[in-house]
């Protein structure tokens, strides 16, 4: 063995393994020839299924993970000198290591926000200066849902931003990495908070809700289509490498998901089990919250010390050192154990 399988932790949803199922249904996809490149029966039920989740304008992409979705979707929505607004806590901004930068060649115009969403004040904080040539053309917006803090838009808070950015021209991207952890929270269908609320591009995620490597960008406006944006995408995945030639495999494991309901499941257990986290060290002296917890991740400061001592027997990551805050992420295989375990040795380290 290389590794030990009962190892857990909470540093990330992308630290688990694959879900059965979606490992199940990869086998399911071999043996057999099938044309490469996405001319391929899974990639053609993909299409469905996406379409009966976000409508039948929606037309999916698959890709290899996120950031390639992220790129891939922007660059699709901007010529060369657009730019887009997003919060400054924004995955694209401080994960991607400058892939929007330098791969999509793409100016980001970030913005603080309390709590990682976007309002249509703060973005007009960056939107402005169109016909200004000295200025990078604000031509889109991107939002996170859930955000990078575990917080969450509702309907409504996306059609505001969804009519506010088009009133004014630009097109509204969502990075959906754990866009089912936001719809179960929200205990609605996926549509009636993208396609539904004025989204125009999509990346939508698969790898930490359960799938190996998966992720796909989805066009879902007519208003991106009339841009040429599906177009753009058949090139720009290519150009991008994010053209996968056994693509019947990244389809599959995204079908696993979304065609019935794994996608609801794995994301209804990870948010459980985060909120089961938070109410089991609420109470611990010294232990306080920076954003409530709405999906499945626990943002928690500690007091002095705290962070280290249960990261012996625990891994996860400082979210803000200075501040003393850790991030607790909760994925599809997180148990109850895992999470009673963690509590406990955070009361004992905090002595309570
Ligand atoms: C909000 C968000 N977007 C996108 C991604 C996807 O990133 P990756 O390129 O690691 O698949 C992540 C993963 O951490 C994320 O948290």
């Amino acid at each position: 063995m290389l590794h030990d399988a009962d190892l857990r932790g909470f540093a990330s949803d992308n630290y688990s393994g694959v879900h059965p199922e979606v490992l199940d249904a990869i086998a399911a996809a071999n043996g057999g020839h099938q044309t490469a490149y996405g001319a391929d029966a899974f990639t053609a039920r993909l299409q469905e299924v996406v379409r009966e989740h976000f409508g039948e304008a929606a037309e999916a992409f698959p890709v290899f993970n996120g950031t390639g979705a992220n790129v891939l979707a922007l660059q699709a929505l901007l010529p060369r000198w657009g730019a887009v607004v997003s919060a400054k806590t924004a995955h694209i901004n401080v994960d991607e290591g400058g892939a929007p930068e330098r791969v999509g060649g793409i100016k980001l115009l970030t913005v603080p926000t309390p709590d990682g969403k976007l309002t249509p004040e703060l973005i007009d904080l960056e939107a402005w200066g169109w016909g200004d040539e000295h200025r990078a053309q604000p031509l889109a917006v991107s939002i996170t849902q859930s955000t990078e803090l575990g917080t969450l838009y509702t309907a409504d808070e996306i059609r505001a931003i969804a009519d506010h950015v088009h009133a004014r021209g630009m097109l509204l991207h969502m990075d959906g990495a754990r866009l089912a952890n936001a719809a179960v929270a929200l205990d609605t269908p996926l549509r009636a908070f993208t396609t539904d609320a004025g989204v125009d591009i999509l990346s939508l995620g698969g790898t930490k809700n359960g799938a190996m490597g998966a992720e796909a960008v989805v066009v879902l406006s007519a208003r991106a289509s009339e841009q040429r944006v599906g177009e753009a995408l058949v090139y720009l995945r290519k150009l991008n490498m994010q053209l996968a030639s056994k693509m019947r495999f990244i389809s599959a494991q995204l079908v696993a998901l979304y065609d019935g309901d794994l996608w609801r499941r794995n994301a209804e257990h990870a948010n459980a089990m985060a909120a089961r986290l938070r109410a089991a060290v609420e109470d611990v002296p010294g232990v306080s919250f920076a954003y409530p917890t709405q999906s499945n991740g626990v943002f928690a400061r500690l007091p002095e010390g705290v962070a280290d001592r249960v990261r012996e027997r625990f891994f996860f990551y400082d979210w803000d050192r200075a501040a003393r805050e850790v991030r607790w992420m909760c994925t599809w295989d997180t148990t109850e154990d895992d999470v009673d375990a963690l509590a406990r040795a955070v009361r004992e380290a905090a002595g309570a």
